[in-house]
């Protein structure tokens, strides 16, 4: 789909502090974290501002949340070798970005937003009538242009909310990457490609713009991607050339839908803390254990001889993310044959989460013994990411005009 070498694409992602972190995260976007860290390079962070617009009344649990969160983060994989890890509000770039880029956003996109009207009416309690929490997406557009991220791994829920980021990063590159010279300036910068890249620079071009060619257009940033020397501004011009007449000063992103893993809850539904049905990555293994055991299963099987479905049972879908092939054909058949009891059928389930949580704690045990090291991680992540974030403030400053010489 996208030819753009990995290497070069950058990824970021947020999570709010708003509590323990459970094996519906772990499944449905850590493991993902996980996995990308390795293709991309990557920044993770803790969307402590996000969580602010709409816990604004209780400060408290973000800051219990905070460190919480970051080792659930390290015990789940994430290697803050790989990726960076910080805090958003400690990244003071963040909030100027979403400053600047609230003077262009249209208020019309915001009250459009699905999720803004959805969350005021799931979350009545909360007034969320509120400047802040309006500008949610905007916030949210700001974390992911201030690194010109090129992927954004999100839910579902979330998929509005980078469709915005990508309209306001248009409205940007057009409201400040027009120069009256752009195109003497990028036919310029395209002889500095060498005459052979840059006769397939123009064919690239060309082919991008008479017939849409969307495989050119990759071709031809995978073309400058390559090319380390070029200056920033003929970089921004020549990226811009290709589909219009402005410089991308911030490149548009795009959603990277999470595959989504319905985890269930102990009861069958949806895992998620308001149910009250989760298995929190830390938890207790014994424990965990028997409420396993004494989970719901198809209420049809009364007694041991009766036949069940695994269709109607929660257990079966724990035995879809966590069994392989073979004991998933043993459920099938001895479920429908009732061949064993349910207690028998959930064993494999218990042991695998149980090893899964135990990995989790082992892992977790270091950075809860002494909580320097993970102050240390955010630290350095920290320091790291609001280098790359104020480059980006810089050029955002210089062409809104707030560069005095
Ligand atoms: N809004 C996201 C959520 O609730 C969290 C978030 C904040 C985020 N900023 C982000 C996700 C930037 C991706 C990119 O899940
Ligand atoms: Fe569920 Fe397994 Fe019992 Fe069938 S045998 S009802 S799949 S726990």
């Amino acid at each position: 789909m996208n030819s753009v070498p990995a290497a070069n694409l950058r990824v970021l992602s947020g999570m709010r502090p708003t509590g323990r972190l459970h094996l519906g995260h772990y499944h449905g976007v850590l493991k993902n974290w996980v996995a990308l860290q390795h293709q991309y390079e990557c920044f993770f962070f803790v969307a402590d501002l996000h969580a602010l617009t709409t816990d604004y009344e209780s400060p408290g649990v973000i800051r219990e949340s905070v460190w919480e969160m970051v080792i659930d983060w390290l015990a789940a994989g994430v290697d803050p070798k790989a990726a960076r890890l910080f805090i958003q509000s400690r990244i003071a770039e963040h909030s100027e970005l979403h400053l600047l880029l609230s003077m262009i956003t249209p208020l019309g996109w915001l009250e459009r937003m699905p999720t803004y009207k959805d969350q005021q009416e799931r979350l009545k309690e909360k007034d969320l009538a509120t400047y802040g929490f309006l500008g949610y997406p905007v916030l949210q557009t700001a974390d992911i242009l201030i690194y010109k991220a090129g992927l954004v791994p999100v839910g579902e829920d979330q998929v509005p909310h980078v469709e915005m980021s990508r309209e306001l990063a248009r409205r940007f590159n057009h409201l400040y990457g027009r120069e009256p010279d752009f195109e003497e300036k990028a036919e310029a910068a395209v002889r500095t490609l060498g005459k052979k890249n840059a006769r397939l620079y123009r064919e690239l071009r060309r082919r991008f713009q008479e017939r849409g060619d969307e495989a050119a257009l990759q071709e031809a940033r995978a073309l400058l991607e390559a090319r380390q020397n070029l200056t920033l501004g003929d970089r921004e011009r020549l990226y811009g050339y290709l589909e219009g007449g402005s410089r991308v000063l911030l490149p548009e992103p795009q959603a990277l839908l999470t595959p989504a893993a319905r985890m269930p809850g102990l009861d069958g539904q949806k895992m998620s803390k308001s149910y009250g049905n989760t298995i929190a990555l830390r938890d207790d293994p014994d424990a965990v254990a028997q409420r396993l055991r004494t989970m719901p299963t198809d209420p049809a099987r009364v007694r041991r001889t009766d036949p069940g479905d695994p269709e109607k049972c929660p257990v079966w879908r724990f035995h879809q993310i966590y069994s392989d092939e073979k004991t998933r054909e043993w459920v099938q058949q001895g479920c429908r044959s009732a061949a064993f009891g349910c207690l028998e059928c959930k064993q494999p389930v218990i042991d695998a989460v149980v090893a899964e949580i135990r990995g989790f704690r082992e892992r977790a045990r270091p950075f809860q013994d002494d909580p320097q090291l993970v102050r240390g991680i955010i630290a350095e992540g920290t320091e790291s990411a609001r280098d790359v974030a104020r480059q980006t403030l810089d050029e955002v400053r210089e062409v809104m005009g707030l560069v005095y010489r």
